[in-house]
């Protein structure tokens, strides 16, 4: 009876607690946290820094190069399979996003098609999250959508938390408020996600990806520390 038990928790395990997180205090482990840089690398570089960090002393640097073979991305296929992937980071960015669309976290989701991804960035000064396979937005950028989210603070660490569900959900949180545009699912009124809600989008996501990567002129510098990806909220 107890071995079934014990054998029982430790099937659910795996998919129940699936985590991977770093705090990079014991490095760049470049196995876990490959780089990733899809269809060409031409620019953007990533290094461990020592000079800040949100926790301890490193993080990751991400030096993102202006247009799209200036992105660069570390991260893991290691996302939970349960259907369920929250992402938590603290996140710093040395300069504030602009008009211009760009992507700090990008997924794989075959869902929507072979190398076509979702991804978390900015347009309109603004966070969200843009669809690759359609370029739809969420929110939509109308004032009204726009109004919905927030700047990402530049030079500050802030705690940045999406939740993506198998069931249609977007959560998204900054320090811990709740991004009211940047939410969408079953049960959720949004009245600025008209385009994201055009496609009956149930994410699928085989993988998480922090960086930078810019479709124009755009560059920045991102560092990331205390990352986790697990299958339920860790919070900041
Ligand atoms: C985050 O917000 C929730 C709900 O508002 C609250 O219960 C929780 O204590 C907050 N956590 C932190 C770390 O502030």
């Amino acid at each position: 009876m107890f071995r079934q038990i014990a054998f029982l928790a430790l099937a659910l395990l795996p998919s129940t607690f699936a985590q991977i997180s770093d705090d990079f205090e014991s490095g760049w482990d470049q196995t876990k946290w490959p780089i990733f840089a899809p269809d060409c690398n031409q620019g953007g570089s990533i290094s461990l820094d020592s000079t800040t960090a949100h926790s301890g002393k490193n993080s990751l640097k991400v030096a993102g190069a202006g247009g799209y073979c200036g992105h660069i991305f570390f991260g893991t296929t290691k996302v939970p399979s349960g259907g369920d992937v929250y992402i938590r980071s603290y996140v710093k960015a040395q300069t504030a996003l602009n008009s211009d669309h760009v992507s700090f976290i990008i997924m794989p989701d075959p869902s929507l098609g072979t190398n076509e991804y979702l991804r978390i960035g900015g347009q309109s000064n603004i966070l969200m999250y843009n669809r690759e396979s359609d370029d739809a937005t969420l929110p939509d950028l109308s004032p009204q959508g726009i109004a919905t989210s927030t700047a990402l603070p530049t030079n500050t660490w802030n705690c940045f938390e999406s939740h993506v569900s198998s069931d249609g959900t977007i959560e998204t949180w900054l320090n811990n408020n709740t991004i009211a545009g940047l939410t969408v699912g079953p049960g959720v009124t949004n009245p600025n996600a008209d385009q994201w809600e055009r496609a009956n989008y149930k994410p699928d996501v085989t993988g998480v990806y922090f960086g930078w990567e810019s479709y124009g002129g755009d560059v920045n510098t991102f560092w990331y520390d205390d990352v986790s990806i697990s299958s339920s909220r860790v919070g900041c």
